[in-house]
């Protein structure tokens, strides 16, 4: 199983470690533009195997698309990350033209590649990577609800003073600060629904501070996160590098699911040796499918800026 890591920043890099610690993977190549950088993150990587008994190769490269060569699954993490202050959304202006150039150069390596887009902003990067790359819809995968629901559970936890563990729930819904719908109605701990222990206005603000997950770490670290995000992406990788047929809230091209189509946003589906296997529609309460539907507007809002872009 080979991964192709674009991006050899925080995100990228961190995501290659979770990968390489979970030893699933035969080979990770790492790559970016930076003269030198995914090499030496490749090999600093590669000085903890004996440490922490992992045989993923990791290796790293400048630009050279031709090491990515038949990768099964490739990330892409380019582009620039949000500053304190911004939204998501700011930086299509940038990422688009990256990220289109990445899927490209990455397809021509790799046809039968399956692709998880970590790029901001997600939905509309997934979105394009759609329209660019003619690439089957079940083999683009945008990564948001299953960093989104992570950061759900541990509010979640925080709020009922229990382990994480002990706690599920999912976001759905665009990748933004105004777009995420945590679905607290639906939240359990041990089967239990949270709605049950804890007040409305306590619960509404585990909705809130999830919302502003990305944005609220951000500020605290002058550049968007990184810890989660590699963890949820190498979640993903695994259950289709493993065939697991797990399910997570991710952006999926949407046709006529929840009434919705011609666009990416985040809604549960399984994850296997296909990419996205099925999406999964819940039964949501029409407040929750005018909250999506909403949400949806925003990612549609933002695509239609694509148009002057690629
Ligand atoms: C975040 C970025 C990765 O939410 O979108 O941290």
């Amino acid at each position: 199983m080979k991964v192709t890591i674009v991006g050899a920043g925080a995100v990228g890099a961190s995501c290659a470690e979770y990968i390489a610690i979970k030893d699933f993977a035969s080979h990770i190549v790492l790559v970016d533009i930076k003269e030198g950088f995914a090499e030496g993150k490749a090999m600093d990587l590669m000085q903890t195997a004996s440490l922490n008994n992992f045989d993923t190769k990791v290796e790293g490269s400048t630009n050279d698309y031709s090491k990515t060569k038949n990768s099964d699954i490739a990330v892409i993490t380019s582009g620039i990350p949000r500053k304190p202050g911004m939204t998501r959304e700011e930086l299509i202006g940038i990422n688009a033209g990256i990220v289109k150039s990445v899927a490209e150069q990455l397809i021509k390596y790799s046809p039968e590649v399956i692709l998880i887009i970590v790029s901001n902003p997600m939905d509309t990067m997934t979105y394009l990577t759609h329209k660019v790359s003619g690439l089957q819809k079940n083999k683009i995968i945008g990564m948001g609800g299953a960093l989104d629901s992570a950061r759900f559970k541990y509010r979640l936890a925080e709020a009922i003073n229990c382990p994480i563990s002990d706690v599920d729930g999912i976001v759905i819904g665009g990748h933004s600060d105004t777009g995420m719908i945590p679905l607290t109605r639906l939240a359990t701990r041990n089967s239990i629904r949270i709605s049950d222990i804890i007040s409305d206005e306590r619960l509404n603000q585990v909705k809130e501070d999830t919302k502003v997950g990305g944005a609220t770490l951000t500020k605290l670290l002058g550049t968007s996160a990184w810890y989660a995000p590699g963890a949820a992406v190498s979640s993903l990788v695994q259950s289709i590098a493993c065939d697991q047929n797990k399910m997570f809230p991710c952006s999926a091209f949407l046709d006529g699911h929840y009434g919705l189509d011609d666009l990416c946003i985040g809604v549960p589906v399984i994850l296997g040796k296909n990419g996205i296997e099925r999406i999964v529609e819940i039964d949501l309460n029409p407040e929750e499918l005018d909250q999506l539907k909403k949400s949806a507007d925003g990612v549609k809002a933002t695509n239609s800026m694509l148009d002057n872009l690629i």
